[in-house]
């Protein structure tokens, strides 16, 4: 699966370019988003967590009883009784609603399995079905070598999801049976197992119905043995109006018009599928209009959508990049695409990114639809990202699947790396390599290093419920899971690991692995090409994949002495899980010293000495080669010296992704009081001289804290004289590649380098760049149908026009997102909250609590952008106190969310006491646990503290660099 939005993620690290981030997020995270409020409560939970350890008060709350399972359906995890062989199910979906005005489905299913070990006891997965009663019973048993054992008792458990079938008698091992169940359900709204999507088309309400089953809800469609383990062929049938096509995993084999109740409707089988685990079946019904590649080509590739979208050719993009990207695979698996067909399926209102179901992959309808009349196509990244993930799940979780959840980082960490291999190959001159995976891997680098994270491996037990597999669909399983897998392609070569994977999806096609059956296959390859590596692959991988977080190394060139210790941003949190290896890792390092690239060097141990690494007084040392480990590096202050010169005088000679880097690791170390705060700083002073996205990006999403912190203070104004002096040149460099801002630059990291270069630059009220975004804005509020403000920048020239003007332009926009145009909504929200005239802001506070005016999807998104304007912060912060039942009960906010977006800035003493006060305000109200605001006190003294640590250095520094030498 791949994820959409994570608005949490956004709001943590990098408010400073929200559009970006989000378009960037939804491309490439590819976070599963079960629904993207999971992935916030979970981070908030977490963020609760950390900050309760750091307050010192480890959660003494005593865990509810612990109920102990008794009874075989108490177990989450079916017992090794039965293993099915084939499922034939019939779906009757209604598009039209019954007379209680309910859309529903009918069914019924008949599973052929075998017995393995004698039981008298059938448990089966089944979730909110009605089943039909059979003689009393939810089910009917035959047996296919002789008689079955009559049935004594059936129930559902609703709890742990089963249907109970009990019998009279054993089932006998290696025979076969059948079981029957009929069954109706509600295709909800949810999007989980058997679903509906209502949209409109030419002004007619339409109804599709589609499918969404990973993990764990195939069993909302029919009974089924749902765990991915549990392989078998399916029959499909549908029954559809005829009106409508039907699809599902296989090619169409009949289509019969039949007539029940008076209705005239299509009875369409389809092919039995290949042997597949329950989560990829999928099936849709839809009067959708499609393309498809010519026939004569052995796979049939079709892309379907709403028949608009299509003859507007919307899908054509998507159609014209899956043919060289299936191709592709074929060849980097070396095994064909085992299917007749692949079907890409546009779903309106979609709340995943998409997913893998095998031969009908669903997508949202934005990430695989584009208009061809744009005249910029900034999405098409997205596009290509997207369905490069979904197909490499073909072979890679769909021929080859995890034995279980807990497994699930192979599995999307490796679609996540073979990803960036297939875009790249779909859109060469995009060079996506230079700037995708660092910015990913940059960005888990900041999740994984909190107390509370977990290893890419969970333990079995530790995902045993459907809540805890959801939670695993976070961004370490995702991006460090394809962070870890570039590491080891680095060190044992792409080669060696495409051999590997190769012979892997060989042996184990059509079953399922655990990691080791793939360490076992790499090392193969490892030994057949003869490299020579300190340990075996497992044994080095174990150390990255089965304990959390990730090395700081330090590296010291007086010495050659370099150390590794788990690389936490909150020394005093405590890690409460144990590590088998003592949070040690085997640590590939690559390293250049004065530009060359030295033999790689492997740290077996905590702490050793390469006496290469010793240094003379001139020279420097750069470790961690664009970024290909999974770990941050510290030096000795000579070398860090060494290569802020080397930057200052010849900032090429790093190599690009090391100096995004650089700034990266020195502001995390500068945080942690590992470096001092103005060394960080200076990794920055060379950006006049810098025009690539990457070191960019990274600068702009640590100066937030600056930006935060610093704004509403004396020193706000040396630091931005200081920022205006390192993107003003910048701004230029883009002024004259794009003809003046008329033209798109060609290379795609450019696309996403002048989104920064506007904010910054307008933000720090450089002036050619708020009268750029004030002329675009201007001519639009001229002609509001006519809006020629790119995509890709609406969302910083609004801000900026807001920024810049009044109640004018504040009035346009909110006029604009009163027209409710969806693709537009987020921009028009965020910008609403850039302007720098409180009363705006006031009325834009008031309009949140108002349903009418602002939806409730919506007003979380509001607050949390307000928490990103100076201005705003503190009216926000007034607001949150004087509304804060209001926001939770009529806007459904998250308590956690609110705190955090309302006081992430706070820093002064006098806010600390009014944090003090509203806590006491809230003590005794129902629901509310102490624990997040003790939290909150803690990081806004450590703002404060934060402040009075740095104030006189950072003040001496900046009037230095600013003032004319
Ligand atoms: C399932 O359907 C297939 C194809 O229609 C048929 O050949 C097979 O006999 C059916 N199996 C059962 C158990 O009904
Ligand atoms: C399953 O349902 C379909 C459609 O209602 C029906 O044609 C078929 O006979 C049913 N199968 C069984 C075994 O009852
Ligand atoms: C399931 O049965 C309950 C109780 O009879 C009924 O209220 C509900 O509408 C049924 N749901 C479906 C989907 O048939
Ligand atoms: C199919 O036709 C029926 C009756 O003509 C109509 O009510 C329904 O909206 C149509 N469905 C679709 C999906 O076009
Ligand atoms: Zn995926």
């Amino acid at each position: 699966m791949s994820k959409k939005t994570d608005f949490h993620q956004r709001y943590r690290r990098d408010m400073g370019n929200g559009f970006h981030v989000r378009k960037r997020v939804a491309l490439v995270s590819l976070v599963a988003a079960l629904a993207a409020i999971v992935v916030i409560i979970a981070l908030s939970v977490r963020l609760a967590q950390e900050k309760s350890r750091n307050a010192g008060t480890l959660p003494s709350t005593a865990e509810p009883t612990a109920f102990v399972p008794k009874e075989p359906w108490d177990h989450y995890r079916l017992p090794d009784t039965i293993t099915p062989i084939s499922y034939n199910v019939t779906f009757w979906p209604r598009l039209e609603p019954d007379v209680n005005d309910l859309y529903l489905f009918s069914g019924n299913c008949t599973v052929v399995f075998k017995c393995t070990r004698e039981t008298d006891l059938i448990l089966i997965h089944s979730k909110e079905l009605n089943l039909t009663l059979m003689d009393g019973f939810h089910a009917r048993l035959t047996g296919l070598n002789g008689p079955a054992p009559s049935l004594k008792k059936t129930w559902l458990e609703v709890w742990t999801e089963y249907l109970v079938v009990q019998l009279d008698g054993p089932l006998q091992v290696n025979s076969s049976y059948e079981l029957f169940t009929e069954f109706a359900g509600e295709l909800s709204l949810t999007q989980q197992g058997f679903y509906r999507s209502v949209y409109t088309e030419d002004g007619v309400k339409k109804v599709m119905v589609a499918t969404q089953m990973q993990p764990t809800y195939a069993r909302k469609a029919f009974p089924c043995f749902d765990e991915p383990a549990l392989k078998a062929v399916f029959h499909v049938t549908l029954i559809h109006p005829q009106n409508t096509t039907a699809l599902s995993n296989s090619i169409t084999s009949g289509r019969v018009n039949i007539t029940v109740d008076g209705q005239d409707l299509i009875r369409a089988s389809f092919e039995p599928t290949e042997i597949m685990s329950t989560y990829l079946l999928a099936f849709a019904v839809s009067d959708f209009g499609h393309i498809r590649t010519e026939s004569g080509r052995s796979v049939l590739i079709r892309v379907w959508a709403n028949k608009n979208a299509i003859e507007k050719g919307k899908g054509n993009y998507a159609l014209e990049k899956a043919t060289p990207i299936l191709a592709f695979y074929e060849k980097y698996y070396n095994i064909s695409y085992p299917l007749k067909k692949s079907d890409n399926i546009a779903i309106p209102g979609y709340h995943y990114g998409a997913m893998e179901n095998w031969g009908l992959i669903t997508y949202g309808e934005p990430v695989i639809l584009l208009d061809p009349n744009e005249p910029y196509n900034e999405d098409k990244e997205m596009v290509v990202g997207m369905i490069s993930h979904e197909l490499a799940h073909m072979w890679f979780g769909n021929l080859v699947t995890l034995r279980w959840w807990n497994d699930l980082w192979l599995n999307e960490g490796f679609a996540s790396y073979v990803a960036f291999l297939g875009s790249d190959h779909a859109e060469p001159t995009w060079s996506l390599n230079d700037f995708d995976p660092p910015e990913e891997i940059m960005a888990v680098l900041n999740e994984d290093d909190y107390c509370s994270s977990h290893p890419l491996s969970v333990k079995e037990e530790e995902a045993w419920t459907p809540e805890e597999i959801v939670f695993l669909f976070d961004s370490i399983t995702y991006k460090k899971g394809a962070a870890v897998i570039r590491m080891l392609s680095n060190f044992v070569t792409e080669a060696v690991l495409t051999k590997g994977l190769q012979t892997y999806l060989k042996e184990f096609q059509y079953k399922n692995t655990v990691p080791k059956d793939l360490w076992k296959h790499l090392q193969m390859a490892v030994d057949e090409a003869g490299i020579t590596l300190p340990r075996p692959v497992e044994e080095i991988m174990n150390r990255w994949t089965l304990q959390m977080g990730f090395p700081l190394i330090t590296i010291d060139t007086r010495t050659g002495n370099v150390t590794q210790k788990q690389y936490l941003s909150n020394p005093e949190c405590v890690v409460d899980r144990p590590s088998e290896f003592n949070y040690s890792w085997i640590v590939p390092i690559t390293w250049m010293k004065n530009g060359k690239e030295e033999p790689k060097y492997w740290l077996l141990t905590k702490e050793d000495t390469n006496t290469d690494m010793a240094l003379g007084s001139s020279d420097w040392l750069v470790a961690n080669i664009n970024l290909t480990g999974f770990f941050r590096v510290n030096y000795d202050v000579e070398n860090w010296e060494r290569i802020i010169n080397k930057l200052n005088s010849r900032h090429q000679d790093i190599p690009l992704i090391s100096r995004a880097q650089i700034i990266d690791d020195a502001f995390n170390l500068a945080e942690l009081g590992m470096v001092n705060m103005t060394l960080a700083l200076r990794t920055t002073s060379y950006l006049d001289k810098e025009i690539e996205y990457v070191p960019w990006r990274r600068a702009n999403s640590h100066l937030k804290k600056f930006f935060d912190i610093l704004g509403p203070r004396g020193i706000y104004g040396p630091l931005q004289a200081y920022l205006r002096k390192k993107v003003t040149p910048l701004f230029q460099h883009y002024s004259e590649l794009t003809l003046n801002w008329t033209e798109s630059p060609r290379r795609q990291s450019d696309l996403y380098n002048q989104m920064i270069v506007i904010n910054l630059a307008c933000r720090l009220e450089v002036k050619d760049c708020t009268q750029l975004t004030t002329t675009w804005f201007r001519e639009w509020m001229n002609n509001s149908t006519n809006n020629k403000i790119r995509s890709i920048l609406k969302n910083e020239v609004y801000c900026s026009a807001v920024a810049a003007g009044g109640v004018e332009e504040w009035d346009f926009i909110w006029s604009m997102y009163k027209k409710n145009i969806t693709s537009e909504v987020d921009d028009l929200i965020y910008a609403l909250s850039c302007t720098r005239q409180p009363w705006l802001i006031n009325r834009y506070l008031e309009y949140c609590l108002d349903r009418d005016k602002v939806p409730k999807d919506d007003v979380h998104h509001a607050i949390i952008s307000m928490a990103n304007n100076p201005v705003s912060q503190p009216l926000l912060w007034d607001f949150v106190r004087a509304n804060w039942r209001n926001l939770i009960e009529k806007c459904f906010l998250l308590k956690e969310t609110l705190i955090y977006a309302a006081t992430d800035f706070l820093s002064t003493e006098f806010q600390y006491k009014q944090l003090l006060q509203f806590k006491e305000e809230l003590k005794g109200q129902p629901g509310w646990e102490d624990e997040t605001l003790e939290g909150v006190l803690k990081s806004v003294e450590a703002n404060m503290k934060w402040i009075e640590r740095y104030k006189k250095e950072l003040h001496d520094w900046l009037i230095s660099e600013t003032s004319e030498k």
